[in-house]
């Protein structure tokens, strides 16, 4: 990491602490490595985040239905799973002074250029030798790298011998509750299901802020499809034309860059398995984009054959390039029927589904797999803004700000405070997400509500008592208009669902600030229109 990331990273977590986005976890105890908890202020963008996640890929779909699984999990889900024999990362300890590290990771920093993670024990060994690694705490020699299984492990119930582990990942619960998902929703194949909640991995070296965790979310779909019908995705029209970012296996091995291509295109050339695939591939695109992240920022990358599970017939891994590095965001998996098969096999329970012409088949699954922890991570650093502000601030799309306004008495005297506080109330009785902040100086109250990346601040003013209007400050622009009291919650609903623009404002609303009004009323024509207009968007989820 250059000093400058160096410096961006501590600033932002800075603001994290400061802000109540994110707190260490058992701070006052030392806290815990890889662990971290959301603050008031965090945990209300997070649930945007997730919501916003939901609206673009479950309820903008027909049939994609969402559970809540247990987090323990008995032996047996994860003996079929693989996961008790091969949920490993090498791990590698230092002779002398006993600390412990990712093999894999200690050869990165030596050379940048190789994937060590696709290497075997064997050959990590050797490269360890090879480039001469020696422990990173004290300099004394490493011994020989072993396989460390990942999975927390506990005993459910007060009798020894009967393990369970904290699911490393949600989509297990999913499919050993396939069986009665379909039956109870009547499920016809295509469809899917999905779940949002915490994966426990045992990291040997959790690092990086909330990149590498040991507790940590997911937000998973696992989509069934009639193993003879992934090549006819009923909604493909709308995505084929989408234009995507890949980097192939060739161009990782000539040290090439990632390639645009449609998602038909890479379909045609082979580079993707099948249009199921393609298509959320297309999804995962737009939804990266909607977050404000920048699109030459980020890529599929096709796993090596090395690095791809042997049940998988192909993953691309969503990689976004972070201040310190690059890092898998989400991960995309063609699973075929390789899960429902195992746990068929263990647990002796059928998996297939019927097709409407009577033909049984256990299906195939398509699985991109979101880490919220993650995503959340490349909010914050897609949205952090320096300027010629004395403070920094959060530039969130409005759909994932922790409040849509803050409502701000200019002074707490001379009936000011009472008027605020009546407004905040009818605000919120209008629906609209506002917070009431009256402590400290008005320019101190907006470098707080930008600190928190609050769209917009409506401040209470002497002139408001003789007028009923308010002023509304626009966070990316720091530029203030006069609007009515009224209107105020209808004006902040167009302004989220971007019906119109801040700058619009000042036409508007042109005689409340000094200019002459050209457009005049809003008939009620026009309304209806703009009403219409932020319907369709609200459904879009921007
Ligand atoms: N069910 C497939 C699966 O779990 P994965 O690639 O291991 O696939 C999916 O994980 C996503 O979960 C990753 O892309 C990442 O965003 C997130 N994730 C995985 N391990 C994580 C960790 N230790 N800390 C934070 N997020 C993690």
């Amino acid at each position: 990491m250059s000093t400058n990331d160096d410096d961006l990273q501590k600033e932002i977590i800075e603001v994290c602490l400061r802000r109540g986005i994110v707190f260490p976890t058992a701070e006052i105890y030392g806290g815990a490595a890889g662990f971290f908890e959301y603050g008031p202020i965090g945990e209300l963008v997070r649930q945007h985040l997730i919501n916003l996640w939901r609206e673009h890929f479950i309820a903008s779909e027909e049939n994609i239905y969402e559970i809540s699984g247990s987090l323990i999990l008995p032996e047996k889900v994860f003996e079929a799973s693989g996961h008790l024999s091969t949920f490993n990362d090498p791990l590698i300890q230092c002779d002398k002074c006993k600390s412990m590290f990712r093999a894999d990771h200690l050869l990165e920093e030596k050379d940048a250029s190789i994937n060590f993670d696709a290497l075997s024990i064997q050959e990590l060994e050797e490269m360890v030798k090879k480039y001469e690694v020696t422990c990173p705490s004290c300099g004394g020699s490493l011994g020989s790298p072993r396989e460390f299984n990942l999975m927390f492990e506990t005993q459910i119930g007060p009798v020894s011998g009967n393990r369970g582990f904290l699911r490393p990942e949600t989509a297990q619960n999913i499919f050993i509750n396939f069986k009665r998902i379909a039956h109870s929703m009547r499920a016809q194949l295509p469809f899917g299901v999905a779940q949002i909640g915490k994966a426990f991995r045992n990291e040997i070296s959790p690092r990086n802020f909330l990149v590498r965790l040991r507790e940590f979310e997911q937000m998973e779909i696992e989509m069934f499809v009639d193993p003879d019908e992934l090549n006819n995705h009923p909604r493909w029209d709308e995505v084929a034309d989408y234009e995507i970012s890949i980097l192939t296996r060739e161009a990782q091995k000539t040290g090439g860059t990632p390639i645009t291509v449609t998602v038909q295109e890479a379909l045609d050339k082979g580079l993707i398995p099948n249009q199921y695939f393609g298509y959320y591939l297309a999804l995962e695109t737009e939804f990266l984009l909607s977050l404000g992240v920048d699109k030459d920022s980020f890529w599929f990358r096709h796993l090596l054959e090395s690095e791809t599970a042997h049940y998988s017939k192909g993953n691309y891994d969503l990689e976004i390039k972070f201040p310190f590095g690059i890092v898998e965001c989400i991960g995309n998996a063609y699973r075929t029927d390789y899960d429902l098969m195992k746990h068929a096999e263990k647990s002796n329970t059928k998996m297939h589904i019927a097709l409407p012409d009577g033909k049984k088949v256990i299906p195939h699954v398509i699985e991109p797999s979101f880490g919220v922890t993650r995503l959340f991570y490349v909010l914050l650093l897609a949205s952090y803004q320096k300027g010629d502000r004395e403070w920094t601030w959060f530039k969130f799309p409005y759909s994932v700000a922790p409040y849509e306004a803050v409502v701000a008495p200019l002074m707490k005297k001379d009936g000011l405070k009472e008027a605020a506080y009546d407004f905040f109330w009818e605000l919120k009785d209008e629906g609209i997400d506002v917070i009431y902040d009256e402590s400290g100086q008005i320019g101190k109250r907006y470098a707080r509500s930008d600190e928190i990346g609050v769209p917009f601040v409506l401040t209470i003013d002497y002139q408001t008592l003789e007028d009923e209007t308010v002023t509304i400050r626009d966070r990316d622009t720091t530029k203030q208009y006069r609007i009515p009291m009224a209107e105020t919650a209808e004006v902040i609903r167009e302004l989220i669902f971007n019906v119109i623009t801040f700058q619009d404002l000042e036409k508007e609303y042109a005689e409340l600030n000094g200019k002459e009004s050209k457009k005049g009323k809003k008939t009620e024509q026009q309304k209806s229109a703009s009403n219409k207009k932020r319907k369709q968007k609200k459904q879009k989820g921007n």
